[in-house]
């Protein structure tokens, strides 16, 4: 049967290159790429967009209905930090959003949901190395609240009304093509930018702050790998954790400095420190892994020498 697939968050960070890597899969027009703003120039060039505000239900429906969507990704979020300083704002988008879209998978309007969960989905509570699939959870921030029932959502509309949903746990997520925005982890993106532009960087999280993070083609092969798996590999309906690399800012320096030997770094944490402190360091994938044949390719240097490339042509250095 024809595909046709609906990306919500078609301009944050993910859904950016998400829809373009879902293009070449599925065929442009099959790929409707939505947000409440204009995406990158690549996604309105090469495909449909809509504009939707995924708090409106009756919009997102009509999106489906009209291009006969069949699967939707569904990237809307407000991040962590963004997410502490308007907790009910940030929840009612993360919340309600997901509900629109598992209620229309209930209904039978589409077959397959994609939502991610993220490390945030832990807290200070948990076992901070090799956090394992099921442990002790309890996050401590808005968005991290958001994530821990999202997940629990997820599994619930799988168990009662059998909806086919898949979720991640994300680690940070780093990338030169498009910038995320209001996460804790978004120094490991800034950092790469402000080593080209200034030669020096000031992080936000102090040293030795060490976080799971991993490289944007790694995150979009694991998307992808997770909805393509036969439904009976999905095992886990909550989420899965996934894992890439772990550093803190200082091995993002020292690998950096390989390639750029005068880079200097410093440190200025600021609120979002309290929020790194109370995720995971290291996690264990191994469900993943053995579920549907997860493997992570990019290690910290490969990224690194990679950001450095791309992002110097970006900015035209
Ligand atoms: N990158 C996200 C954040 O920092 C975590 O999922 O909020």
């Amino acid at each position: 049967m024809k595909e046709v697939i609906l990306v919500l968050g078609a301009s944050g960070q993910i859904g950016t290159e998400l829809v373009m890597n879902l293009r070449e899969t599925y065929g442009n027009a099959n790929v409707v790429a939505s947000d409440i703003k204009d995406a990158h120039p690549d996604v309105m060039e090469s495909g449909p967009f809509e504009e939707i505000n995924v708090m409106d239900g009756n919009r997102i429906a009509e999106v489906v209905k009209k291009h006969g969507v069949t699967q939707v990704y569904h990237l809307v979020a407000m991040l962590s930090a963004t997410a502490e300083r308007m907790p009910e704002k940030g929840w009612a988008l993360n919340m309600d959003s997901l509900f629109h879209v598992l209620n229309l998978a209930k209904d039978g309007a589409i077959k397959k949901v994609y939502w991610p969960s993220s490390i945030a989905c832990f807290g200070p509570n948990t076992p901070k190395m090799n956090t394992p699939q099921e442990t002790i959870m309890e996050p401590s921030t808005v968005y991290g609240i958001s994530k821990q029932a999202g997940e629990q959502w997820c599994n619930y509309y799988f168990n009662k009304y059998n909806v086919d949903v898949r979720s991640i746990r994300y680690p940070g997520i780093i990338s030169w093509k498009s910038e995320p925005g209001g996460g804790t982890t978004d120094y490991a993106v800034e950092i790469y930018y402000e080593a080209l532009k200034q030669g020096k960087y000031t992080s936000f999280l102090d040293k030795g702050t060490m976080l799971p993070m991993m490289y944007m083609p790694d995150a979009i092969r694991a998307t992808v790998g997770l909805m393509d798996a036969p439904a009976d590999q999905v095992k886990v309906r909550t989420s899965y954790n996934l894992a890439g690399i772990s550093f803190a800012p200082e091995h993002v320096a020292e690998s950096i400095q390989k390639i750029m030997p005068d880079f200097k770094l410093d440190f200025a944490p600021d609120f979002r420190q309290a929020i790194a402190d109370s995720w995971p360091s290291i996690i264990d994938d191994s469900r993943a892994r053995e579920d549907w044949g997860w493997k992570h390719e990019f290690d910290l240097d490969r990224m690194t020498e990679d950001m450095l490339t791309n992002l110097k042509v970006k900015l035209g250095l």
